[in-house]
């Protein structure tokens, strides 16, 4: 197949569809939970991958979203799911009791509290590494180890590490370890971690991917065919799918996510030149790409009018969507991590972490002024 650039694929995805008889450039929303057998031999010899039996092992639209994930991440096999804790759970039904996992220090919070969890509850067992140090990460990798759990750039502290030297160092101890890299913050537009040496992406696609903060999704892609057959089994097996509206919707979005991106990091790169001159901050991390910002207010104390004055940027957990948002990940998003390990990671009580938006920037950048000068 002759290959697009992603704003082609994005454009057309879902249109020339060969399964539909109308000719609909918009895919429609196949609200059926069951679809009728033909006669008895249709089901003895029925093809999981063409046609559809029941929403839960595959639905037309939900279909057309994952073939467009998967052609987005250039993966083999690409899941929709319920939320986007869903799809690290499903990445999870590939492990077992007694392996072990090395994952980056600096993770959504929620994916931390799974993890306690996993290792609480059924024996598997994690390791931390900075995300940068190969040495240190070399040091961690046993006989045991099945995979490696990348966050880049990190939440909330926006860390950076290197997918392609860190999934070559890893494969070149044992080639089984599955690199697993959760790629919400930058979405393929800015970073492809199977092209780079990883073996399965996660995404929250209720951030950048939906973009509109109006809907819970989850993405799983993955690169060889053997681990597209487990977790298709596993998928099917343990049911979280996402629902053909929500597939619906989030399929439309992906169509402006380059646009949104784009404006995203625009928008982000303004307001970050003001927040780096701002007397009321003391520190801004950003990665470079993208609409997550995180900074330190110097005065804690004043938190609290901060919030207060905020017009148009809503105090709101979540990110990635039209509407900026701000959190304060030590109380929100962070909060179930240990302290002792929030104050290691430089996620203090004084540390605010923006969603940019796709308001003006001179709009954001004047509500930010007033609401911290
Ligand atoms: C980087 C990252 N991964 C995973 C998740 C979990 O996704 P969801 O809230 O869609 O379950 C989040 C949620 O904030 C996130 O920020």
């Amino acid at each position: 197949m002759k290959k697009y650039e992603i704003e082609t694929l994005l454009a057309q995805a879902g249109n020339h569809s060969q399964e539909d008889p109308y000719g609909t450039v918009a895919t429609p929303i196949y609200l059926s939970s069951t679809f009728r057998h033909g006669k008895l031999s249709d089901v003895d010899h029925f093809d999981y991958e063409k046609q559809y039996a029941y929403s839960r092992m595959a639905n037309p639209t939900r279909k057309t979203l994952e073939q467009t994930l998967t052609l987005l991440e250039e993966g083999t096999k690409g899941f929709a799911l319920s939320s986007g804790m869903a799809a690290i759970e499903l990445v999870f039904s590939l492990f077992k009791s007694g392996d072990e996992i090395i994952s980056t220090d600096d993770l959504y919070g929620g994916t931390f509290r799974y993890f306690d969890h996993l290792s609480e509850h059924y024996g598997l067992k994690f390791t931390q590494w900075d995300g940068t140090n190969n040495d240190e990460l070399i040091k961690r990798v046993t006989s045991k180890t099945v995979a490696l759990w990348i966050e880049t750039p990190s939440n909330p502290t926006m860390k950076k590490t290197d997918i392609a030297e860190i999934a070559a160092l890893v494969h070149g101890i044992n080639s089984n370890i599955k690199v697993i890299v959760d790629n919400t913050f930058y979405t393929p537009i800015y970073q492809k971690p199977l092209d780079l040496g990883a073996d399965i992406v996660v995404h929250s696609a209720t951030k950048y991917l939906s973009g509109h903060n109006d809907l819970l999704g989850g993405a799983v892609i993955c690169k060889d065919t053997k681990t597209a057959d487990s977790l298709t089994f596993n998928f099917n097996t343990t049911g979280a799918v996402l629902d053909p509206f929500d597939s619906w919707l989030l399929l439309r979005s992906l169509k402006t996510l380059p646009l949104r991106m784009h404006q995203h990091t625009e928008n982000a790169q303004n307001i970050v030149k003001f927040l780096s001159n701002s007397s009321a901050v003391s520190k801004v991390l950003y990665p470079g790409k993208g609409g997550m910002i995180s900074f330190y207010l110097k005065d804690k104390t004043k938190l609290a009018a901060f919030f207060d004055r905020l017009k148009i940027i809503s105090f709101a957990e979540s990110l990635g969507g039209i509407e900026s948002l701000v959190t304060l990940p030590a109380k929100q998003t962070h909060h179930d991590m240990p302290v002792e390990q929030r104050e290691k990671l430089g996620i203090t009580d004084n540390l605010l972490r923006l969603s940019v938006g796709l308001e003006s920037s001179k709009d954001l950048i004047a509500e930010l002024k007033n609401a911290l000068e």
